[in-house]
């Protein structure tokens, strides 16, 4: 593995141990803090970012490594016309790895074609976000203690969630994994995911427009914010913004081990009410993204787990 682009980057053994790498992180985070000493890793944002950005700084730092880079492309020579392939010839040259979020599809992919170090996608468009899938997988198997029978629910908006299409093309390689989708008709996920991935790999699904009648089934509840960045007109979003809103009272229909989890930002799609609830693990979920960014930035820079 030399860049991570898309979740099927990764097989499943590199995906299991990059796993079992960022859980001994997470154990002793002391042995880790000097193995990045003199790396340094550009964080390329064209789109705004609080946690994935943060947290691949978060983990360059806790490794005794520096950052460097840009949080809009406003603030970089993008606003002047520069290609991401010139972008990324000069960055090769000032750090070790590089993170990037851009708001076209497949702007990371490009980027890796004419880099000479190691690209990760932090999300492109409605398209991938490989290390929130990672940041998921681990909270999941952190939380729960296997990644296959699981029942998930995905809710809200599953056209331009980027979260949820690499978390299906992650998720469908454990054996018996059920996925429940939940969105109004206009949200639904994308035929090609449907028919690509879905039905390739012979997956059991159905797609709901209620979550109440699905929430007693539901090992995980996969809740997303609706992608106003994406939507082509504002009307549109005002109509669908609030269709599902996580509540106490839709809680008390769910099993007791039933996880939440959310990516983040959370608009309006959880009740504030619901962060007092024990199956409520969005925040620590942001918590595993860091530890799973430190095994990712080890993994592609070629470094060995230190001696105790
Ligand atoms: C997600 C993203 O950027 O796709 N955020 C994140 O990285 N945690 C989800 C979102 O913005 O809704």
């Amino acid at each position: 593995m030399k860049h991570l682009i898309s979740p099927q980057d990764l097989s499943l053994t590199e995906l299991d141990q990059l796993l079992t790498l960022a859980d001994d992180i997470s154990n002793n985070p002391k042995k880790y803090s000097e193995c990045c000493h003199g790396k340094k890793l550009a964080t390329l944002f064209y789109e705004p970012s609080t946690r994935t950005r943060l947290s691949f700084e978060a983990a360059m730092l806790n490794m005794g490594g520096s950052v460097l880079g840009f949080s809009s492309a406003d603030s970089s020579s993008a606003a002047k016309g520069e290609s991401v392939a010139d972008t990324i010839r000069v960055v090769s040259g000032y750090a070790d790895i590089c993170a990037m979020r851009h708001p076209k599809e497949g702007a990371p992919y490009v980027a890796s074609m004419h880099a000479s170090i190691p690209v990760i996608n932090a999300g492109d468009g409605g398209h991938n976000h490989p290390t929130q899938t990672l940041t998921d997988l681990l909270t999941i198997k952190s939380l729960k203690g296997h990644l296959d029978n699981l029942t998930i629910g995905c809710c809200g908006d599953l056209k331009f969630g980027r979260t949820v299409h690499s978390l299906i093309n992650a998720m469908v390689q454990f054996p018996n994994v059920k996925f429940v989708f939940i969105s109004p008709e206009e949200l639904r996920i994308p035929t090609y995911l449907r028919e690509e991935t879905l039905d390739a790999n012979h997956v059991e699904y159905k797609e709901v427009r209620v979550l109440e009648d699905v929430m007693p089934e539901l090992d995980i509840l996969y809740m997303t914010r609706v992608q106003k960045e994406r939507f082509f007109n504002e009307e549109d979003y005002i109509r669908l913004k609030d269709s599902f809103i996580l509540d106490n009272t839709k809680m008390k229909l769910a099993k007791d081990d039933m996880l939440v989890l959310h990516p983040l930002p959370r608009v309006n799609e959880i009740s504030t009410e619901v962060d007092a609830d024990p199956r409520a693990v969005y925040f620590k979920q942001a918590q595993y993204g860091v530890y799973v960014r430190m095994a990712l930035i080890m993994t592609l820079l070629g470094i060995k787990q230190p001696e105790e």
